[in-house]
């Protein structure tokens, strides 16, 4: 049976849905727009909105992108639709990220993702410290296979590996602080004035580690202005890196489709996180990031997962700034 045509109220839906999900310095380079049929969306990246010092070839931008997808197919499964995506579909449009056909009605049993649609708007960056207590095995092993549905792999560190990306993530925030430009790019996302619809408020900001443990990403400048309080932070933090086999667009889609599922499905057991991203953003670093032990693949994104306070929320573009609905005559059509 074939789904009936999306109304306006179902695509409002799908788009701010979309437009929750996590992206590098709250960017949100993303723009929604229905096929001609009406029964699919097509997701594309917004390169006026990358970040371009940071992040030259679009790597953290299409993360990014790839997570609003997993958020657009997890609203389609709310919504009782089947998502098909095809990625990167028509290389003459290199913006074009996504087409996703919503035609179809969810199989029985449920589709081949879970129901994460309620956590969507729970799931916050949390940079505070979090408890001295581990994350459960058995939520652990979910992480790591809903990692694996994505195409992607999910590697919780042991110790020594947590020790050696943190030691990275130092080294990769130190020269960040060196880096004029860098710092200036990073500032010009921070927003201290409210209201703002994209950016980072202050609020969502966190303590510096007393301990310098937990290499949080230094936000305000080097050093930190307005003044950035010192806490002690969880002893040994649990750190996660998603690793994919290429390192090409599609990849970097799938890591942010994977990002948020891990992190959606996180959120549903009380689990919070944050990216620490400076090591992935240096060419040596990164390199440096992949464990050798553990064979070929690409460290695309490093995570900090634990029990703590659930992160302050941040702002988003409105719906009718991300939803082009030019050409369809949506208005007449019952919502
Ligand atoms: C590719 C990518 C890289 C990111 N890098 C960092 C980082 O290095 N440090 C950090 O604190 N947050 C990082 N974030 C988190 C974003 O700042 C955050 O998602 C955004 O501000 C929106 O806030 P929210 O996650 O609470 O919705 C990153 C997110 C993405 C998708």
């Amino acid at each position: 049976m074939t789904e009936s045509p999306l109304t306006l109220t179902e695509l409002r839906l799908l788009a701010t849905a979309a437009g929750a999900a996590p992206s590098v310095h709250n960017s949100q380079p993303w723009r929604l727009r229905p096929t001609t049929n009406l029964h699919g969306m097509l997701v594309y990246s917004t390169p006026e909105r990358a970040v371009p010092v940071a992040d030259p070839d679009g790597r953290a931008m299409l993360i990014s992108v790839g997570a609003a997808l997993f958020n657009l197919r997890t609203a389609a499964h709310h919504l009782g639709r089947q998502a098909t995506v095809r990625l990167s579909p028509d290389p003459p449009q290199p913006d074009l990220a996504a087409i996703i056909d919503l035609s179809e009605p969810l199989p029985d049993g449920g589709g081949n993702i879970p129901d994460l649609y309620a956590a969507i708007a729970h799931r916050h960056s949390s940079r505070q410290p979090f408890a001295n207590r581990d994350v459960p095995e058995a939520v652990i092993g979910e992480l790591i296979e809903a990692a694996d549905d994505e195409g992607t792999t999910l590697e919780v560190l042991e110790e020594d590996g947590a020790r050696r990306v943190l030691a990275l993530t130092t080294e990769a925030e130190q020269r960040i602080a060196e880096d004029v430009a860098r710092q200036a790019e990073t500032r010009s996302w921070l927003r201290p004035e409210e209201p703002a619809t994209d950016g980072i408020p202050l609020e969502a900001l966190g303590p510096l580690d007393l301990d310098a443990r937990v290499p949080m990403r230094g936000f305000t400048g080097h050093p930190p202005r307005p003044a950035v309080s010192a806490e002690r932070f969880e002893a040994l933090p649990q750190v996660a890196v998603i690793k994919t086999h290429g390192d090409h667009p599609n990849d970097w889609l799938r890591t942010g489709q994977a990002m948020e599922r891990v992190w959606l499905l996180a959120t549903t057991h009380g689990v919070r996180a944050n990216i620490l991203h400076q090591a992935v953003e240096w060419q040596e670093t990164r390199w440096r990031l992949r464990d050798p032990a553990e064979g070929p693949g690409h460290v695309q994104l490093v995570m900090r997962l634990g029990f703590g306070p659930p992160g302050h929320p941040t702002p988003r573009r409105p719906v009718e700034e991300i939803l082009d609905l030019s050409g369809h005559q949506l208005d007449q059509r019952s919502a």
